[in-house]
């Protein structure tokens, strides 16, 4: 929405929610997210055509476009617990639309929903509404996170599914206002549900082919970042989303990959859920598999060890812990009684206790003095080597590059080691220090 303003000052765009916490935050100096670029466009825009409301019901009201981008979370309990996708949120804002508006409005589903979710909209504002027919779209929204502002200038592609026409054709003249016409694709409602679901699946299966790959390299001593060379200069294939690691993380690739499976097993089409499944699988595969190695190669125990994690969150560039791979990985490591300190400049305490918490299900009643086993600093790495037997790449911040390695190793038990999670550090580089790598995919002979 801040790219909108940004891109059309000629449109009042009005953020609401709500969260009074969370809209106040919105109209600090200090946003509540941390998103390259974000604070510029947003700084740009607000109070000119910008705002963040809690007032929902005028602002729906006064509105011509409504952007409906409440979260649809995996449901945790009932029918479809574990892979189908919650809409209560989605179907909340179509009765509020259809409760207090009285002339026809644009509604843009810019949450990723289960296919078939712009039906449900468009039946509850036509049978609760007073009377006027609203248009039901779908946009859905394809930026990275760490990457948005970006993505968001120059989108690879803009997708817009519905039936009325003079309502696509009014959200399209939004975008066109900086995006050229022929990146601009409309489509039915379903097609462009289902188009988001598939590209994060296929994205994410592009990860878990590799990854799987990954434990044939470290099999056979083929090294796993050659063979993703090799295989992504072929142009039918390409060289991105090919980059091993310990695992896929973020708040859309597995959440959507389960809702397509749920999708398939409604439709009775196991054997293509179960193929999108093994993405999943593969994934968790690849998380444990680390941390197994881990314990492996230290000696079989790592209880009354300290493992430092560098970086918590799903990727470099952001502050998000949704589903990163970190969690996991502390997950298995506290199951053995290690302690961990981990280092990331932008993720908090609280963001790592509650991921930790509401992902993996690890707190103080299953991890006893979990506060005291795992700590977080955000400013100081160094301290959280010391004392440490095994550094573990976690996420790929530029940082850890260039960390000063051969005070790092005064630093810690010997012997000391690394292990790369995401394959980004010079390991001739370490080995000659002195350091025992390991690293995704490759094996170092001795
Ligand atoms: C993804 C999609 O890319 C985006 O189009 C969609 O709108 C939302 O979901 P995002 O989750 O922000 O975006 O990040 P992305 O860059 O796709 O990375 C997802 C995860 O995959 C991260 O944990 C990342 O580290 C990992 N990844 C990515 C790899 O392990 N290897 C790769 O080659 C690429």
């Amino acid at each position: 929405m801040a790219v909108i303003a940004q891109k059309c000052p000629h449109i009042k765009v009005t953020v609401v929610d709500m969260n009074a916490k969370l809209i106040a935050a919105w109209n600090t100096n200090s946003l509540p997210i941390y998103e390259p670029k974000l604070d510029e466009v947003v700084f740009e825009a607000r109070g000119r055509n910008l705002f963040f409301s809690t007032d929902i019901d005028a602002n729906l009201i006064a509105a011509d476009i409504i952007f409906v981008c409440v979260n649809t979370p995996t449901k945790t309990h009932g029918i479809g617990a574990g892979s189908a996708s919650n809409i209560k949120n989605v179907e909340a804002c179509a009765r509020n639309i259809a409760r207090v508006c009285t002339t026809p409005k644009i509604i843009v589903e810019k949450s990723t929903v289960p296919v078939k979710t712009g039906e449900a909209i468009a039946r509850i504002v036509a049978s609760c509404g007073n009377g006027v027919a609203h248009s039901v779209l779908n946009n859905p929204e394809f930026l990275a996170e760490g990457t948005a502002i970006d993505d968001l200038w120059a989108p690879s592609r803009v997708l817009i599914g519905g039936s009325n026409d003079a309502a696509v054709e009014k959200l399209v003249s939004v975008y066109a206002n900086w995006v050229p016409r022929e990146r601009i694709i409309t489509t039915n409602l379903w097609s462009s549900e289902l188009s988001k679901l598939v590209a994060n699946a296929v994205l994410a299966q592009r990860i878990s082919s590799i990854n799987s790959i990954s434990a044939l390299c470290e099999a056979t001593h083929a090294d796993v970042d050659e063979v993703a060379r090799a295989v992504g200069m072929d142009y039918r294939i390409g060289k991105y989303f090919l980059k091993s690691s310990v695992g896929f993380g973020g708040s859309c690739f597995k959440k959507d990959i389960l809702n397509l499976v749920y999708l398939c097993q409604s439709y009775g089409l196991h054997e293509v859920a179960e193929y999108w499944n093994q993405v999943v699988k593969i994934n968790d595969y690849q998380m444990k598999r680390f941390a197994n190695n881990m314990i492996k190669n230290m000696f079989n125990t790592i209880t009354g060890k300290k493992i430092c994690l560098l970086g918590f969150a799903f990727k470099k560039d952001t502050g998000d812990v949704r589903e990163t791979a970190a969690a996991y990985v502390a997950k298995y490591l506290l199951e053995e009684r290690a302690s961990i300190a981990v280092y990331d400049a932008k993720v908090s305490a609280d963001s790592m206790f509650e991921e930790l918490k509401y992902t993996n299900g690890v707190d103080e009643t299953t991890i006893p003095e979990l506060k005291k086993l795992i700590t977080i600093s955000n400013t100081d790495v160094y301290a959280a080597a010391t004392g440490a037997h095994a550094l573990a790449v976690m996420t790929e911040w530029d940082e850890f590059k260039t960390l000063d390695y051969e005070r790092i190793f005064g630093l810690m038990v010997k012997p000391a080691f690394i292990f790369d999670g995401r394959n980004i550090l010079d390991h001739a580089k370490l080995r000659k220090i002195g350091f025992e790598v390991h690293a995704i995919g490759k094996v170092f002979e001795a």
